[in-house]
């Protein structure tokens, strides 16, 4: 694997002076699924803050049970956290993922935006994505796995786009390589749930609606026309309601869980 762990260990040592999640890297050239392998490396005893980081995956996996295509050249990582919180706020570990990513990247100067819910989006194309797995005991999450995949150098198909190649329309190149992009998404990870477990859902969800592209689209649901003001604190998508089929004025608000539509590509980001 031509992936340096010790430049990855130095861009994390070189980006937080009190760790939150104490990261143990684990590097793999091929796996099925990173997640899959944190949860083994989970019921073997791993403590959270396990990274796997996999230069290829054969059975990646993306949200709703789609397959997430991960030829060499992109980025798959998973990590291993025990949140403390309620299955109902599920969906809070993607958002404050999603967020501390975005806001990082942004940070060096990648004008990548949010998609609701989980996509990362970058000249209206998709970057990556997110997916959050989680075990359950007594209504808590006991355990969650973080995944994500970031397009690097790897081939992308015509609603994504990779950074790399990114970096050269720009003439600018924030990210030095992949080790540096690892980091970067670790280090988001850990900001995201910091943020979160310190600060609260209400300030996350603000912090995450601005940086989310579909902010006041407009977006047919069962003929309903709405415009997207916001996201609920279990992630569903808040659309206003602005007519009907007769033109009259409905239900002033409605509510979308995540999985149930979506919003499509190529629009301007944040
Ligand atoms: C999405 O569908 O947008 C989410 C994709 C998440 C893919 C990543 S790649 C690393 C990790 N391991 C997996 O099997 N999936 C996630």
């Amino acid at each position: 694997m031509g992936f340096d762990q010790q430049t990855l260990e130095n861009f994390l040592h070189l980006g937080r002076k009190h760790p939150y999640l104490p990261f143990s890297i684990h590097l793999f050239d091929n796996l099925p699924s990173t997640n899959q392998k944190v949860w083994q490396l989970v019921d073997q005893g791993a403590k959270p803050g396990c990274v796997v980081i996999a230069t290829q995956q054969t059975a990646g996996r993306g949200q709703w049970g789609r397959e997430w295509i991960s030829p060499t050249g992109g980025l798959y990582l998973s990590v291993a956290i025990a949140p403390k919180l309620e299955v109902t706020n599920n969906y809070q570990l993607t958002l404050a993922s999603a967020w501390g990513i975005t806001s990082q990247l942004r940070n060096y100067g990648v004008s990548v935006g949010i998609k609701w819910p989980n996509d990362l989006v970058l000249d209206g194309r998709k970057l990556g994505g997110i997916l959050t797995e989680t075990k359950v005991r007594q209504g808590q999450i006991s355990q969650a796995v973080i995944g994500v995949g970031i397009n690097w150098v790897n081939p992308v198909p015509e609603t994504g786009i990779n950074l790399k190649s990114w970096q050269a329309t720009q003439n600018f190149h924030p990210m030095s390589g992949l080790e540096m992009l690892t980091a970067t998404v670790l280090l988001g990870i850990e900001s995201g749930l910091k943020c979160l477990h310190h600060e609260g859902i209400s300030i996350l969800l603000s912090r995450y609606l601005n940086l989310l592209t579909n902010m006041g689209d407009q977006v047919y649901v069962n003929n309903l026309l709405g415009t997207v003001i916001g996201v609920s604190p279990q992630g569903n998508l808040r659309l206003k309601i602005t007519e009907d089929d007769n033109n009259k004025l409905m239900t002033p608000e409605i509510s979308i869980e995540p999985g149930t539509i979506s919003l499509g590509y190529c629009k301007n980001s944040v």
